[in-house]
């Protein structure tokens, strides 16, 4: 008998990059999470079900069990702390730098700096190597106009591009992390529907072999 399977994933840019990778291990979404309201989507596997959540519940659902996998950010899963989680495979998708912004030259002076950032773990933990005292600031978005009204001397975020850092007159300033998407699996699902998981973790890593 075949074991039934969750995979969390969010809508939007991983839920798109990670579209072709589901379909060479065989498995379709049967509805559009752009267009359907429905949070559990069937696939063309019966036994496979995606349950749509926003990016950073999703370590949170396989950590507790509730999906038995998941597809998240790598700064998502920095923030959220990796030791109740497997992270098997490197997706390779939605790739960007986590980086320490503002505009040219801020914070070269000694003072205590302010940092603006939606990713207060990563932050705190670049600043705690450097042996440098920083204040923190808790954003949800937008990060870039922080420092552009006062609000912060740097900001900590993803850069792609740079474009959108470029038209707000901001530079990269250090690299904190390299960041991809990766396949977390519960740690008990892994043990309990062992053949399951490993046949599909062996598909994907196939399909991202075959993408590179
Ligand atoms: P949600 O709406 O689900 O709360 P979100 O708006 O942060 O989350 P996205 O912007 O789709 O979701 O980002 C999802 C993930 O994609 C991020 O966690 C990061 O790993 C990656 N990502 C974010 N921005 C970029 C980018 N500009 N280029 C490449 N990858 C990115
Ligand atoms: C992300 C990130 C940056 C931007 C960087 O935002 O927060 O603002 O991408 O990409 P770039 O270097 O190619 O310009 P996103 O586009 O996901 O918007 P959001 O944070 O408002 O969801």
């Amino acid at each position: 008998m075949s074991q039934p399977l969750t995979i969390a994933v969010s809508k939007g840019r991983i839920f798109k990059d990670a579209l072709p990778l589901l379909a060479h291990a065989g498995i379709e979404p049967l509805d559009d999470p752009a267009t359907s309201r429905k949070l559990i989507l069937d696939t063309s596997v019966p036994e496979v079900k995606l349950v749509i959540i926003r990016t950073t519940d999703v370590p949170t659902y396989v950590e507790l069990g509730a999906a038995d996998l998941g597809i998240a950010g790598k700064d998502v899963l920095l923030e959220h702390g990796g030791n109740g989680l497997y992270e098997p495979l490197d997706l390779g998708i939605a790739r960007c730098r986590l980086m320490v912004a503002g505009r040219p030259g801020a914070g070269e002076g000694p003072g205590r700096l302010r940092i603006a950032t939606k990713y207060v773990e990563s932050a705190r933990r670049h600043y705690a190597a450097q042996g440098r005292q920083v204040e923190i600031i808790k954003l949800y978005g937008s990060m870039e106009l922080a420092p552009l009204v006062g609000l912060a001397d740097l900001i900590v975020d993803l850069v792609d591009t740079g474009n959108t850092l470029k038209a707000n007159g901001l530079v990269p300033l250090e690299h904190i992390a390299d960041i991809s998407s990766r396949l977390i699996v519960n740690k008990a699902a892994m043990k309990m529907k062992h053949a399951a998981i490993t046949a599909l973790v062996d598909r994907l890593r196939e399909a991202v072999s075959q993408a590179a």
